[in-house]
């Protein structure tokens, strides 16, 4: 059976079909104000998210088709007061809870209750290995050394850590380090992920899109540190878009591994869906999430291949790639069904690496931050 022949509403669990993820974007509150932020540009107000009681709800829900992993997210998850009733459903329902914080106000009392309601695991971001730069790019004072402190924390109570380290021409000298770092402090797996360029990103791309050069030179740090690493750390590698040859596969692939809820309670199928006009969100205040995730016509609409134009349509590699990124393909070729133009093969690739060449190269430095003042000023209509 495929997804696109299930039946949209079942008894039964519908696991060969289900997300085998959940990301709940909580909040869109965060103490940090990072340039590269994935949250949209445009943030959701604290006044309309969710209660509590229909997070609980979402979560059994989720349990009930299928879903496995729970990645509590935001923002900043820790800005609800009411995380911990939300983990206690997650626990009951035994979802494997994964946190992904700034660790901003993470104590040790509050961790010590997550951990015993059942969270599993932590993904902690870093902004650098080098503090002053680390809080010059989070925009809060301090925030590195709460972070460092946070990690040792989630350690000693023997959950699992995380560190999430995004990478830009600003921090990106100190790859290495990042990596020592994550090592220090006994992460099972550090996340080197190159800035992807939608939202927050996508407006300071000019200011942190790294050099060919550079790009180069970290996968040469990532090489080294897995050679050493081997069996003691994972390292996770995410290279930018713009410099390679074929696309990611972007969500494994739309509508096929994981759904998102919004703080508001729209359910995408990833995290920058909005940013494609015409797509209609169903919301979890108004429908069963296994409906949405069956039938619902945002999910619907990229699933698959039967939407590929050419090249993709005739591509060896479309249900390895599944044509890339259907936000990227949107921002660049302002269609969501053409080829990403990242991939060589699209008649775009050119205006890509144009643009890699002459933004990476250019002397900017500064950016906008991410926060509510700047989103006012630059959400969308
Ligand atoms: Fe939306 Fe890639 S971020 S499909």
């Amino acid at each position: 059976m495929t997804i696109l022949d299930a039946a949209p509403v079942a008894a039964a669990p519908i696991c060969a079909v289900a997300p085998i993820g959940l990301l709940a974007e909580l909040t869109h509150r965060c103490p940090l104000q990072c340039p590269y932020c994935s949250n949209p540009v445009a943030l959701e107000a604290a006044d309309k998210e969710l209660p509590t009681a229909i997070w609980q709800d979402v979560l059994r829900q989720a349990a009930d088709m299928g879903v496995l992993q729970l990645h509590l997210s935001g923002g900043e998850p820790l800005a609800r007061t009411d995380l911990e009733d939300i983990m206690a459903t997650a626990g009951e329902v035994g979802l494997y809870a994964n946190l992904i914080t700034s660790a901003s106000g993470l104590t040790r009392k509050r961790l010590e209750r997550l951990a015993e309601l059942g969270l599993k695991h932590v993904q902690i971001s870093f902004q650098d290995a080098e503090a002053a730069n680390a809080d010059r790019l989070g925009g809060a004072k301090n925030g590195h050394v709460r972070k460092l402190e946070a990690a040792r924390m989630v350690r000693e109570l023997g959950l699992a850590l995380t560190v999430n380290a995004p990478i830009h021409r600003q921090n990106i000298g100190n790859l290495g380090a990042l990596i020592a770092m994550a090592e220090e402090l006994d992460a099972g797996r550090i996340e080197v992920a190159h800035v992807q360029y939608y939202g927050w990103a996508l407006a300071n791309r000019a200011a942190l899109l790294p050099t060919r050069e550079q790009v180069n030179a970290s996968v040469q740090v990532v090489d080294a540190a897995r050679a050493r690493l081997k069996g003691r750390m994972q390292i996770d590698f995410v290279v930018p878009d713009y410099y390679a040859r074929r696309p990611k596969p972007c969500m494994g692939g739309w509508g096929s591994t994981s759904m998102n809820v919004t703080p508001t309670g729209k359910v995408l199928p990833c995290h920058a869906a909005e940013t494609i006009p015409g797509l209609a969100f169903d919301n979890v205040r108004d429908r069963p999430l296994r409906d949405i995730w069956l039938t619902g016509a945002a999910f619907q609409k990229y699933r698959g291949t039967a939407w590929m134009q050419e090249p993709c349509k005739s591509c060896e590699l479309k249900e390895v790639d599944w044509g890339g990124c259907r936000c990227q393909a949107m921002l660049l070729a302002g269609d969501a069904a053409a080829a990403d133009p990242v991939c060589a093969k699209s008649p775009l690739n050119d205006r890509v690496r144009a643009i890699a060449e002459a933004e990476s190269g250019s002397d900017a430095a500064a950016f906008t931050q991410r926060n509510y003042r700047n989103a006012k000023a630059t959400a969308p209509a």
